[in-house]
């Protein structure tokens, strides 16, 4: 395993960063930037060391030794690190996509990092394609359910590439798990000061998996009288979040729906290239990326929108306790697309290390304007 230290300390926070394929690599080393920027900053709130070691697991590392996440890799994790910073998994070269299913998937599995947060923020006006809706419309949180659902793994085929084939994905659904990913919903809620909850199923006809959600959603909202809770078929709110997506504040899913229903959310904040989120298992070590993948077709050419990989630095900064330091990393963005300081993805001309570098000056003056 190649382990390259960045910076020796002593109570540093870790940061194992996995940069991984094609545009992880352009833009992790900007994140880095921005949040080293941010931490170093001169002022009074001045400080906080920091450690980050890079990981080189990827397609090149699996071409070149065989290898995906390495033995004995996600125990290091777990007990050397607080946090994962990571790029993107994906490279023409392996069809297969045996790097990511193992390295991406086996983490979230393996670490256990049920919640999937991805935050629906809209930083500008001209960034949503819905008419007349401005950044006071746009802001809600979506958490997916990430270690259960249709993407255990659990199926088979019988009859296999006969005309009689049958493909069989099983759907698991524990009621530990819809109730943590239920309650940690809540929990956000009542700790930000939010009002509403909405949790969404489709238990009209999965009505064994979603009807355990249904009794799992009744039972927890007792506890959270203060808020409003809600029920919508999924097929329902995909319609009410384009309709008027002013009605959310916490939206919590299973995996599945969250994964389709979180992307729909990143079109109405301005797309791909803006979207951040969090694997997260409270209190243990957790991973942060952009929702992006590899994007092969822009790779190398230095054109990749950071900011979706530095607005998941902020809330890997969030997750550390450093609150104050994700809003510089936020301001900075809300800034850079303020002034349209941005990549071609979002109509600029800037490359990817000139906006990595407008962040980092931004994030690290000792006082910020936006
Ligand atoms: N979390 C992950 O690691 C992850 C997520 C999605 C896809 N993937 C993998 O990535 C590879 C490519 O997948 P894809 O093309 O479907 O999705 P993608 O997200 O890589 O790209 C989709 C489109 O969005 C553009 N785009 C994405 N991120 C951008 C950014 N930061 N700046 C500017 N433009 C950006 C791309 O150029 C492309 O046109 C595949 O191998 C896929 O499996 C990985």
């Amino acid at each position: 395993m190649s382990v390259k230290p960045l910076r020796e300390g002593g109570s540093a926070a870790r940061i194992a960063v996995i940069a991984g394929d094609g545009i992880g690599k352009e833009v992790t080393p900007e994140s880095i930037k921005a949040i080293r920027a941010v931490l170093s900053r001169k002022g009074p709130s001045a400080r906080r060391p920091i450690e980050f070691v890079e990981f080189d697991w990827g397609a090149d590392k699996f071409l070149r030794e065989g290898v995906t996440l390495p033995s004995g890799a996600v125990e290091m994790l777990s007990n050397e690190f607080d946090a994962i910073l990571f790029g993107a998994m994906g490279d023409p070269r392996v069809p297969s996509n045996q790097q990511a299913a193992d390295i991406l998937l086996g983490l979230r599995f393996k670490l256990d990092l049920f919640v999937n947060a991805r935050p629906v923020e809209l930083f500008h006006d001209r960034l949503t394609p819905l008419r007349d809706r401005t950044t006071d419309d746009v802001r809600f949180v979506v958490f997916r359910e990430n270690t259960e659902g249709l993407y255990v793994g659990v199926g088979g085929f019988f009859k296999k590439d006969t005309p009689d084939e049958i493909a069989v994905q099983e759907d698991v659904n524990s009621r530990k798990g819809v109730e943590r990913i239920i309650r940690y919903a809540f929990e956000h809620a009542r700790k930000n000061g939010l009002k509403r909850v909405c949790m969404s199923d489709k238990s009209n006809a999965m009505t064994f998996a979603h009807d355990l959600w249904q009794r799992v959603f009744k039972q927890v909202r007792q506890e959270y009288p203060e808020i409003e809770s809600r029920h919508l078929y999924i097929d329902t709110l995909a319609m009410e979040v384009v309709r008027d997506p002013r009605q959310f504040d916490v939206i919590v899913t299973c995996n599945l729906f969250g994964d389709i229903i979180s992307d729909l959310g990143a079109q109405l904040a301005g797309g791909l290239g803006l979207a951040p989120s969090g694997n997260i298992n409270p209190g243990r070590t957790s991973l942060f990326e952009p929702v992006h993948g590899s994007a092969p077709n822009i790779a190398g050419k230095g054109i990749a929108n950071p900011l979706g990989s530095i607005l998941a630095s902020g809330m890997m900064l969030d997750f550390l306790g450093w609150k104050e330091d994700g809003d510089r990393l936020r301001a900075a963005v809300r800034a850079a697309l303020q002034e349209n300081f941005v990549t071609p993805d979002l109509g600029g001309e800037k490359k990817t290390v000139e906006v990595g570098d407008w962040i980092a000056e931004r994030g690290s003056a000792a006082k910020m304007s936006s």
